[in-house]
């Protein structure tokens, strides 16, 4: 067996009960591929804010960046934001915990591809005629690093003085006069966007893909010049064909998927928006898996895009398939090809025996209806069943 060690983000809300859940299994399957992975806890969010009266210990983040590779249970909790996180911003643990992450991990890409279940249709926004019968390809690559995230005093630092000066950039406070005025600077470095780019298209060529890269070039400086970066780099892949789409008709297009057939690249906030309401046109945003990795160093989080689900901490009802799916991909990234497919096989098979937790028979929360239905840990339980 060889061993492998991955940080372990537990998180807030049903963070926990989903991460026990998509631990097991992927240390179940890793063993198919000769590995046996070894989970070490590095508390993050708001539950290490009770332990340790910060949402972003020191000690965890210098363990996690060292180690590498992290298994992400989401952080976040609105009962927090609207009282400590009232009093002490600063420890609202998305952006402490994620984008510091991301930057210091230099995570450029992120992955998060869309899967349609015909067993989900029901619940998909797209109209089930909108599928092509031969199935549909949508991987959203979002580029992770830069724009309006990092735009502000807590990130900026990778910007020289003399220019936040001449952009009269005045950090995260009101910048002058008489009216408040709040702003976080959105900015694109061409070192990184072609980097970012090359390893799009790179994808997109290794998948047999068109490269769909989506920007708002009409209107914004940072687009237009995006989009000239993406003409550049694609004569460097003559072989991938290259589609412009302007945003706002991609958020359109969600709901005609044929015609987001391809690799998708796209800016950060474009694709964090985006990227949501593909994973809800496609069925559920409780089934979208996300991996976020630095194509330089290997260094990666596998971090399911969808929240805490926190009104059902503790009730053992929260839909563990994104994170499962997403222990899929961390699989593949440490040398467990076999064991990832697995996985992915045995969500496949649990949907079409008809297992579903409460989210999956209806998006009604209201709904009472109880019978048949899997519990968190139940839904783990037939997926091992399977592995
Ligand atoms: C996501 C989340 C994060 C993001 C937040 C929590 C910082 O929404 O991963 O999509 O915007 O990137
Ligand atoms: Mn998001």
């Amino acid at each position: 067996m060889i061993k492998k060690t991955v940080a372990l983000v537990t998180g807030d809300g049903s963070g926990p009960e989903m991460m026990a859940v998509a631990c097991k299994i992927a240390t179940e399957a890793a063993k198919e591929d000769g590995v046996e992975i070894v989970f070490e806890e590095t508390p993050m969010g708001w539950n290490a804010y009770e332990k340790f009266g910060d949402t972003f210990p020191e000690s965890s983040f210098k363990r996690a960046v060292e180690i590498g590779t992290i298994f992400f249970g989401g952080v976040g909790d609105p009962k927090y934001d609207n009282t400590i996180g009232a009093e002490k911003p600063e420890m609202k643990p998305e952006a402490r915990c994620l984008l510091r992450l991301r930057k210091e991990m230099g995570l450029l890409l992120n992955f998060r591809p869309m899967i349609y279940y015909k067993e989900l249709a029901h619940l998909a926004k797209v109209r089930p005629e909108m599928i092509p019968s031969q199935g549909i390809k949508q991987i959203w690559i979002r580029f992770l690093l830069e724009d309006s995230y990092f735009g502000n005093q807590d990130f900026i630092s990778d910007i020289p003085e003399d220019i936040k000066n001449k952009v009269g950039l005045r950090l995260k406070k009101n910048v002058s006069g008489e009216e408040d005025i709040v702003m976080d600077l959105a900015y694109y470095r061409r070192s990184t966007i072609e980097k970012y780019l090359r390893a799009a298209f790179a994808y997109a060529r290794e998948a047999k893909l068109p490269l769909i890269s989506i920007d708002k070039a009409n209107v914004m400086a940072r687009y237009d010049f995006w989009r000239k970066i993406s003409v550049k780099i694609g004569k460097e892949f003559p072989d991938v064909p290259l589609i412009h789409q302007l945003v706002d008709s991609a958020n359109a297009l969600l709901f005609e998927p044929a015609k987001l057939h391809g690799v998708i690249a796209c800016g950060n906030e474009h694709g964090d928006i985006l990227s949501d309401g593909a994973a809800a046109a496609f069925g559920s945003m409780g089934m979208m898996c996300s991996s976020a990795i630095n194509p330089d160093t290997g260094a990666a989080m596998f971090e399911s895009g969808a929240g805490t689900a926190p009104t059902l901490a503790g009730h053992n009802k929260a839909n563990p398939l994104g994170r499962i799916l997403t222990g899929a991909m961390m699989l593949r990234h440490i040398g467990a090809p076999n064991g990832a497919t697995s996985i992915e096989v045995a969500v496949n098979k649990v949907l079409r025996d008809g297992c579903r937790t409460k989210d999956l028979v209806s998006s009604n929360e209201e709904s009472d209806e109880e019978i048949g239905i899997l519990g968190t840990s139940e839904m783990g339980k037939e997926i091992l069943s399977y592995l």
